[in-house]
Protein backbone atom coordinates (compact mmCIF):
# COMPACT_ATOMS: atom_id res chain seq x y z
CA UNK A 1 0.00 0.00 0.00
CA UNK A 2 2.62 2.26 0.77
CA UNK A 3 4.58 2.26 -2.60
CA UNK A 4 1.18 2.03 -4.63
CA UNK A 5 0.44 5.50 -2.60
CA UNK A 6 3.65 6.82 -3.15
CA UNK A 7 3.42 6.32 -6.16
CA UNK A 8 0.04 7.74 -7.32
CA UNK A 9 0.63 10.93 -4.75
CA UNK A 10 4.42 11.34 -4.71
CA UNK A 11 3.61 11.63 -0.78
CA UNK A 12 3.70 8.87 2.49
CA UNK A 13 0.27 7.92 3.61
CA UNK A 14 -0.69 9.42 7.24
CA UNK A 15 -3.19 6.32 8.18
CA UNK A 16 -3.85 2.89 7.02
CA UNK A 17 -7.01 0.90 7.86
CA UNK A 18 -8.50 -2.26 6.96
CA UNK A 19 -11.14 -4.30 6.69
CA UNK A 20 -11.89 -7.71 5.84
CA UNK A 21 -15.03 -9.03 3.61
CA UNK A 22 -17.86 -11.40 5.29
CA UNK A 23 -19.34 -14.52 4.40
CA UNK A 24 -23.33 -14.45 5.55
CA UNK A 25 -23.11 -18.08 7.35
CA UNK A 26 -26.85 -18.23 8.19
CA UNK A 27 -30.10 -15.52 8.03
CA UNK A 28 -30.97 -15.00 4.64
CA UNK A 29 -32.10 -11.07 4.22
CA UNK A 30 -33.62 -11.09 7.84
CA UNK A 31 -31.28 -7.78 8.82
CA UNK A 32 -33.92 -5.66 7.54
CA UNK A 33 -35.99 -7.29 8.50
CA UNK A 34 -35.25 -6.90 12.36
CA UNK A 35 -33.90 -10.61 12.72
CA UNK A 36 -30.57 -12.42 13.78
CA UNK A 37 -27.72 -13.41 11.75
CA UNK A 38 -24.55 -15.39 11.83
CA UNK A 39 -21.62 -14.10 9.24
CA UNK A 40 -18.33 -14.34 9.77
CA UNK A 41 -15.41 -11.82 8.35
CA UNK A 42 -12.77 -13.41 6.03
CA UNK A 43 -9.08 -13.06 6.43
CA UNK A 44 -8.94 -11.16 3.18
CA UNK A 45 -8.84 -7.75 3.16
CA UNK A 46 -9.90 -3.83 1.77
CA UNK A 47 -6.80 -1.77 2.78
CA UNK A 48 -7.09 2.37 2.61
CA UNK A 49 -4.64 4.98 3.16
CA UNK A 50 -5.15 8.53 3.48
CA UNK A 51 -2.85 11.69 3.87
CA UNK A 52 -3.89 15.14 4.67
CA UNK A 53 -3.66 17.99 1.22
CA UNK A 54 -3.28 21.70 1.79
CA UNK A 55 -6.17 22.22 -0.47
CA UNK A 56 -10.32 21.45 -0.23
CA UNK A 57 -9.74 18.41 -2.50
CA UNK A 58 -10.65 15.05 -2.39
CA UNK A 59 -8.54 12.80 -4.68
CA UNK A 60 -8.79 9.13 -5.09
CA UNK A 61 -7.46 6.00 -6.47
CA UNK A 62 -7.97 2.39 -6.45
CA UNK A 63 -5.39 -0.74 -7.18
CA UNK A 64 -8.42 -2.10 -9.16
CA UNK A 65 -9.37 0.38 -11.42
CA UNK A 66 -8.41 3.13 -13.17
CA UNK A 67 -7.54 7.14 -12.86
CA UNK A 68 -7.77 9.45 -10.50
CA UNK A 69 -11.31 10.69 -9.29
CA UNK A 70 -11.24 14.55 -8.17
CA UNK A 71 -13.53 16.47 -6.53
CA UNK A 72 -14.08 19.27 -4.33
CA UNK A 73 -14.93 18.41 -0.61
CA UNK A 74 -17.70 21.11 -0.24
CA UNK A 75 -19.44 19.01 -3.39
CA UNK A 76 -19.35 15.55 -2.47
CA UNK A 77 -22.29 13.96 -4.27
CA UNK A 78 -22.81 10.58 -5.63
CA UNK A 79 -21.04 9.66 -8.96
CA UNK A 80 -22.71 7.56 -11.64
CA UNK A 81 -20.78 5.66 -14.13
CA UNK A 82 -17.56 3.66 -14.54
CA UNK A 83 -15.70 5.86 -11.27
CA UNK A 84 -19.00 5.46 -9.53
CA UNK A 85 -16.64 3.04 -6.88
CA UNK A 86 -16.11 6.30 -4.99
CA UNK A 87 -19.21 5.85 -4.00
CA UNK A 88 -18.29 4.06 -1.07
CA UNK A 89 -15.45 5.83 0.41
CA UNK A 90 -17.37 9.11 -0.19
CA UNK A 91 -20.68 7.57 1.46
CA UNK A 92 -18.65 6.93 4.26
CA UNK A 93 -17.22 10.52 4.58
CA UNK A 94 -20.22 12.38 3.97
CA UNK A 95 -21.90 9.91 6.70
CA UNK A 96 -18.98 10.95 9.33
CA UNK A 97 -19.26 14.47 8.37
CA UNK A 98 -22.39 14.74 8.90
CA UNK A 99 -22.00 12.69 12.27
CA UNK A 100 -19.62 15.24 13.46
CA UNK A 101 -16.50 14.56 12.06
CA UNK A 102 -14.64 18.20 11.07
CA UNK A 103 -13.23 18.57 8.02
CA UNK A 104 -10.24 21.29 7.76
CA UNK A 105 -8.56 20.20 4.72
CA UNK A 106 -8.96 17.86 1.78
CA UNK A 107 -7.19 14.36 1.46
CA UNK A 108 -5.76 12.31 -0.61
CA UNK A 109 -7.08 8.77 -0.86
CA UNK A 110 -5.72 4.95 -2.06
CA UNK A 111 -7.72 1.65 -1.66
CA UNK A 112 -5.75 -1.45 -2.27
CA UNK A 113 -7.08 -5.40 -1.84
CA UNK A 114 -6.55 -8.95 -1.56
CA UNK A 115 -10.17 -9.09 -1.42
CA UNK A 116 -11.87 -10.18 -4.70
CA UNK A 117 -14.14 -7.17 -6.23
CA UNK A 118 -17.78 -8.68 -6.77
CA UNK A 119 -17.15 -11.97 -5.63
CA UNK A 120 -20.13 -12.09 -3.01
CA UNK A 121 -17.68 -11.49 -0.26
CA UNK A 122 -19.02 -7.73 0.60
CA UNK A 123 -16.26 -5.32 -0.81
CA UNK A 124 -18.07 -2.58 -0.89
CA UNK A 125 -18.67 -2.99 3.23
CA UNK A 126 -15.29 -3.61 3.80
CA UNK A 127 -14.10 -0.21 1.74
CA UNK A 128 -16.60 1.85 3.94
CA UNK A 129 -15.40 0.30 6.95
CA UNK A 130 -11.43 0.74 6.38
CA UNK A 131 -12.60 4.32 4.78
CA UNK A 132 -14.10 4.98 8.62
CA UNK A 133 -11.14 4.05 10.45
CA UNK A 134 -8.95 5.84 8.37
CA UNK A 135 -10.79 8.76 7.25
CA UNK A 136 -11.86 8.75 11.43
CA UNK A 137 -8.34 8.56 12.13
CA UNK A 138 -7.24 11.33 10.13
CA UNK A 139 -9.85 13.71 11.58
CA UNK A 140 -9.07 12.82 14.88
CA UNK A 141 -13.48 11.92 15.38
CA UNK A 142 -13.72 9.29 17.52
CA UNK A 143 -16.46 5.97 16.97
CA UNK A 144 -16.85 2.67 18.26
CA UNK A 145 -17.59 -0.54 16.76
CA UNK A 146 -21.00 -0.27 16.74
CA UNK A 147 -21.08 3.55 15.22
CA UNK A 148 -18.75 2.52 12.30
CA UNK A 149 -21.33 -0.34 11.74
CA UNK A 150 -24.19 1.82 11.32
CA UNK A 151 -22.16 4.47 9.66
CA UNK A 152 -21.51 2.34 6.84
CA UNK A 153 -25.07 0.68 6.56
CA UNK A 154 -26.07 4.63 6.61
CA UNK A 155 -23.50 5.16 3.59
CA UNK A 156 -25.13 2.25 1.34
CA UNK A 157 -28.19 3.30 2.27
CA UNK A 158 -28.86 7.10 1.92
CA UNK A 159 -25.46 7.86 -0.52
CA UNK A 160 -25.38 4.51 -2.28
CA UNK A 161 -28.87 3.92 -2.47
CA UNK A 162 -28.49 0.40 -1.42
CA UNK A 163 -31.48 -0.38 1.34
CA UNK A 164 -29.47 -3.29 2.91
CA UNK A 165 -29.66 -3.98 6.56
CA UNK A 166 -26.23 -4.35 9.01
CA UNK A 167 -24.54 -7.30 8.32
CA UNK A 168 -21.83 -7.07 5.53
CA UNK A 169 -20.68 -3.91 7.66
CA UNK A 170 -21.46 -6.07 11.21
CA UNK A 171 -19.29 -8.79 9.98
CA UNK A 172 -16.59 -6.20 8.66
CA UNK A 173 -16.30 -4.30 12.13
CA UNK A 174 -17.03 -7.41 14.33
CA UNK A 175 -15.40 -10.21 12.55
CA UNK A 176 -13.14 -12.55 14.66
CA UNK A 177 -10.59 -15.24 13.65
CA UNK A 178 -11.93 -18.20 14.41
CA UNK A 179 -15.48 -16.97 15.59
CA UNK A 180 -18.88 -16.11 13.66
CA UNK A 181 -20.25 -12.52 14.26
CA UNK A 182 -24.11 -12.96 15.83
CA UNK A 183 -26.08 -9.87 15.30
CA UNK A 184 -29.36 -9.24 16.87
CA UNK A 185 -30.68 -6.70 14.58
CA UNK A 186 -33.62 -5.74 16.03
CA UNK A 187 -31.04 -4.18 18.63
CA UNK A 188 -28.31 -4.12 17.00
CA UNK A 189 -26.32 -6.65 19.35
CA UNK A 190 -23.24 -7.71 18.47
CA UNK A 191 -21.41 -10.47 20.03
CA UNK A 192 -18.86 -13.24 18.53
CA UNK A 193 -19.16 -16.84 18.33
CA UNK A 194 -16.32 -20.19 17.96
CA UNK A 195 -16.61 -22.32 14.86
CA UNK A 196 -16.20 -25.65 15.60
CA UNK A 197 -13.29 -26.51 15.35
CA UNK A 198 -12.15 -28.26 12.35
CA UNK A 199 -14.30 -27.24 9.93
CA UNK A 200 -13.62 -25.48 6.17
CA UNK A 201 -15.62 -22.79 4.44
CA UNK A 202 -15.70 -23.15 0.64
CA UNK A 203 -17.26 -20.22 -1.39
CA UNK A 204 -18.16 -20.89 -5.19
CA UNK A 205 -18.88 -17.85 -7.16
CA UNK A 206 -21.15 -18.69 -10.25
CA UNK A 207 -20.02 -15.66 -11.90
CA UNK A 208 -23.44 -14.96 -12.77
CA UNK A 209 -24.96 -11.24 -11.64
CA UNK A 210 -28.07 -10.67 -12.75
CA UNK A 211 -28.46 -7.35 -14.06
CA UNK A 212 -31.28 -6.31 -12.53
CA UNK A 213 -29.61 -7.22 -8.82
CA UNK A 214 -30.10 -3.59 -7.33
CA UNK A 215 -33.89 -3.21 -8.23
CA UNK A 216 -34.40 -7.41 -7.50
CA UNK A 217 -33.05 -6.66 -3.77
CA UNK A 218 -35.11 -3.10 -3.53
CA UNK A 219 -38.09 -5.40 -4.75
CA UNK A 220 -37.87 -8.06 -1.68
CA UNK A 221 -37.15 -5.26 0.58
CA UNK A 222 -40.55 -3.68 -0.34
CA UNK A 223 -42.34 -6.73 0.01
CA UNK A 224 -40.92 -7.43 3.50
CA UNK A 225 -42.02 -3.90 4.61
CA UNK A 226 -45.60 -3.97 2.92
CA UNK A 227 -45.79 -7.70 4.74
CA UNK A 228 -44.74 -6.03 8.24
CA UNK A 229 -47.36 -3.45 7.84
CA UNK A 230 -49.85 -5.54 7.08
CA UNK A 231 -48.86 -7.83 10.28
CA UNK A 232 -48.30 -5.05 12.56
CA UNK A 233 -51.86 -3.39 11.58
CA UNK A 234 -53.40 -6.92 12.87
CA UNK A 235 -50.94 -7.04 16.08
CA UNK A 236 -50.05 -3.62 16.93
CA UNK A 237 -47.77 -5.21 19.17
CA UNK A 238 -45.46 -6.89 16.47
CA UNK A 239 -41.91 -5.24 16.39
CA UNK A 240 -41.00 -6.26 13.00
CA UNK A 241 -41.63 -9.10 10.06
CA UNK A 242 -38.80 -11.49 11.98
CA UNK A 243 -40.73 -11.36 15.50
CA UNK A 244 -43.62 -12.58 13.41
CA UNK A 245 -45.25 -16.24 14.03
CA UNK A 246 -45.64 -18.90 11.50
CA UNK A 247 -49.35 -18.61 12.66
CA UNK A 248 -50.12 -15.14 12.62
CA UNK A 249 -48.52 -14.91 8.93
CA UNK A 250 -50.46 -18.00 7.82
CA UNK A 251 -53.71 -16.63 9.35
CA UNK A 252 -53.05 -13.36 7.05
CA UNK A 253 -52.65 -15.16 4.01
CA UNK A 254 -55.86 -13.50 2.35
CA UNK A 255 -54.53 -10.02 2.89
CA UNK A 256 -50.47 -10.69 2.34
CA UNK A 257 -51.10 -12.26 -0.99
CA UNK A 258 -48.97 -14.88 -3.04
CA UNK A 259 -45.69 -13.09 -3.20
CA UNK A 260 -45.61 -11.47 0.33
CA UNK A 261 -46.91 -14.26 2.22
CA UNK A 262 -44.13 -16.55 0.73
CA UNK A 263 -41.17 -13.49 1.88
CA UNK A 264 -42.93 -13.15 5.30
CA UNK A 265 -42.90 -17.65 5.69
CA UNK A 266 -39.24 -17.62 4.51
CA UNK A 267 -38.45 -14.55 7.61
CA UNK A 268 -40.30 -16.64 10.41
CA UNK A 269 -38.75 -20.12 9.47
CA UNK A 270 -35.36 -18.58 8.79
CA UNK A 271 -35.82 -17.00 12.22
CA UNK A 272 -36.01 -20.29 13.64
CA UNK A 273 -33.27 -21.72 11.74
CA UNK A 274 -30.78 -18.89 12.90
CA UNK A 275 -31.53 -19.50 16.84
CA UNK A 276 -31.27 -23.32 16.11
CA UNK A 277 -27.73 -22.68 14.44
CA UNK A 278 -26.52 -21.09 17.62
CA UNK A 279 -28.02 -23.79 19.69
CA UNK A 280 -26.16 -26.20 17.48
CA UNK A 281 -22.68 -24.47 17.78
CA UNK A 282 -22.90 -24.40 21.29
CA UNK A 283 -23.60 -28.22 21.38
CA UNK A 284 -21.18 -28.59 18.93
CA UNK A 285 -23.49 -30.28 16.57
CA UNK A 286 -21.98 -29.81 13.01
CA UNK A 287 -24.52 -32.00 11.55
CA UNK A 288 -27.05 -29.88 12.87
CA UNK A 289 -25.43 -27.17 11.22
CA UNK A 290 -25.45 -28.15 8.16
CA UNK A 291 -28.78 -29.87 7.84
CA UNK A 292 -30.02 -25.88 8.17
CA UNK A 293 -27.54 -24.30 5.75
CA UNK A 294 -29.26 -26.84 3.46
CA UNK A 295 -32.45 -25.88 4.59
CA UNK A 296 -32.09 -22.21 4.92
CA UNK A 297 -31.08 -22.67 1.01
CA UNK A 298 -34.00 -24.40 0.14
CA UNK A 299 -36.15 -21.80 1.75
CA UNK A 300 -34.51 -18.92 -0.21
CA UNK A 301 -34.71 -20.81 -3.40
CA UNK A 302 -38.73 -21.66 -2.69
CA UNK A 303 -39.79 -18.90 -0.66
CA UNK A 304 -37.54 -15.94 -0.85
CA UNK A 305 -37.48 -16.07 -4.62
CA UNK A 306 -33.83 -15.12 -4.81
CA UNK A 307 -31.69 -18.37 -5.99
CA UNK A 308 -31.27 -18.81 -9.69
CA UNK A 309 -30.17 -22.64 -11.44
CA UNK A 310 -26.46 -22.07 -10.66
CA UNK A 311 -26.94 -21.47 -7.09
CA UNK A 312 -29.15 -24.25 -7.08
CA UNK A 313 -27.29 -26.78 -8.94
CA UNK A 314 -23.87 -25.59 -7.11
CA UNK A 315 -25.81 -26.41 -3.70
CA UNK A 316 -27.36 -29.73 -4.79
CA UNK A 317 -24.09 -30.98 -6.41
CA UNK A 318 -21.67 -29.96 -3.28
CA UNK A 319 -24.09 -31.10 -0.64
CA UNK A 320 -23.79 -34.82 -1.84
CA UNK A 321 -20.15 -34.85 -1.76
CA UNK A 322 -17.53 -36.63 1.04
CA UNK A 323 -16.94 -33.89 3.79
CA UNK A 324 -19.83 -31.48 2.93
CA UNK A 325 -22.15 -30.60 6.55
CA UNK A 326 -24.02 -28.21 4.20
CA UNK A 327 -24.19 -25.07 1.84
CA UNK A 328 -26.44 -22.53 0.85
CA UNK A 329 -26.69 -18.88 -1.21
CA UNK A 330 -24.03 -16.36 0.36
CA UNK A 331 -25.77 -13.16 0.40
CA UNK A 332 -28.22 -11.28 -1.42
CA UNK A 333 -28.72 -13.72 -3.96
CA UNK A 334 -30.21 -13.62 -7.94
CA UNK A 335 -26.36 -14.58 -8.97
CA UNK A 336 -23.64 -14.40 -6.63
CA UNK A 337 -21.82 -17.32 -4.74
CA UNK A 338 -23.01 -20.11 -2.59
CA UNK A 339 -20.37 -21.32 0.48
CA UNK A 340 -20.44 -24.48 2.21
CA UNK A 341 -19.03 -25.46 5.61
CA UNK A 342 -16.66 -29.00 5.72
CA UNK A 343 -14.45 -30.66 7.30
CA UNK A 344 -10.64 -31.11 6.31
CA UNK A 345 -11.44 -33.92 3.97
CA UNK A 346 -13.37 -32.07 1.36
CA UNK A 347 -10.34 -30.41 -1.01
CA UNK A 348 -9.00 -28.96 -4.21
CA UNK A 349 -9.50 -32.08 -5.48
CA UNK A 350 -13.04 -31.67 -4.79
CA UNK A 351 -13.48 -28.19 -5.51
CA UNK A 352 -12.02 -29.64 -8.93
CA UNK A 353 -14.62 -31.92 -9.86
CA UNK A 354 -17.53 -29.28 -9.08
CA UNK A 355 -16.21 -27.09 -11.02
CA UNK A 356 -15.51 -29.54 -13.99
CA UNK A 357 -19.63 -30.77 -13.10
CA UNK A 358 -20.27 -27.17 -13.18
CA UNK A 359 -18.85 -25.81 -16.45
CA UNK A 360 -20.53 -29.02 -18.02
CA UNK A 361 -23.80 -27.74 -16.95
CA UNK A 362 -23.32 -23.90 -17.86
CA UNK A 363 -20.27 -23.62 -20.21
CA UNK A 364 -18.71 -21.67 -18.18
CA UNK A 365 -15.90 -21.84 -14.81
CA UNK A 366 -17.31 -20.17 -11.26
CA UNK A 367 -14.69 -19.10 -9.28
CA UNK A 368 -13.38 -21.50 -5.94
CA UNK A 369 -12.30 -19.70 -2.85
CA UNK A 370 -11.19 -21.72 0.36
CA UNK A 371 -11.17 -19.41 2.95
CA UNK A 372 -10.38 -18.91 6.77
CA UNK A 373 -12.17 -16.25 9.09
CA UNK A 374 -10.62 -13.53 10.45
CA UNK A 375 -10.30 -9.90 12.51
CA UNK A 376 -12.36 -7.31 11.93
CA UNK A 377 -11.77 -3.82 10.86
CA UNK A 378 -9.36 -1.25 12.16
CA UNK A 379 -6.41 0.97 12.01
CA UNK A 380 -3.35 -0.63 11.14
CA UNK A 381 -0.71 2.15 10.90
CA UNK A 382 -1.03 5.99 12.18
C1 LIG B 1 -26.71 -8.36 1.02
C2 LIG B 1 -26.99 -7.15 1.91
C3 LIG B 1 -27.14 -7.57 3.38
C4 LIG B 1 -28.17 -8.69 3.53
C5 LIG B 1 -27.89 -9.81 2.51
C6 LIG B 1 -28.98 -10.85 2.49
O1 LIG B 1 -25.46 -8.91 1.34
O2 LIG B 1 -25.95 -6.21 1.80
O3 LIG B 1 -27.49 -6.46 4.18
O4 LIG B 1 -29.48 -8.20 3.40
O5 LIG B 1 -27.74 -9.32 1.20
O6 LIG B 1 -29.10 -11.49 3.72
Amino acid sequence: MRSFFTSRFGTNPTVIARAPGRLEFIGNHLDYNGGPVLGAAIDKYVTVAVAPRSDRKISLVSQSMKGVVELNLDEVAPVTGENSWVNYPLGMFAVLRDAGMKVAHGFDLAVTNDLPMGAGLSSSAAIELATGYALSTLFGFKLDKKGMAEAGRKAENTFVGMPCGILDQGCSAFGKAEHLVYIDCENNAFSNVAMPAGTHFWVFNSQKKHALIDSFYSTRHKECTEAAAILKKRNPKLANLACATEAEVVAAREELGADRLHRALHVVRETARVHDSVEALKAGDTARLGRNLTASHGSSRDWFANSCAELDFLVAQVVNMPGVYGARLSGGGFGGAIMALTDASFTEASAARLVSDYELKFGHKPTIFHTKTGDGAGVVVA
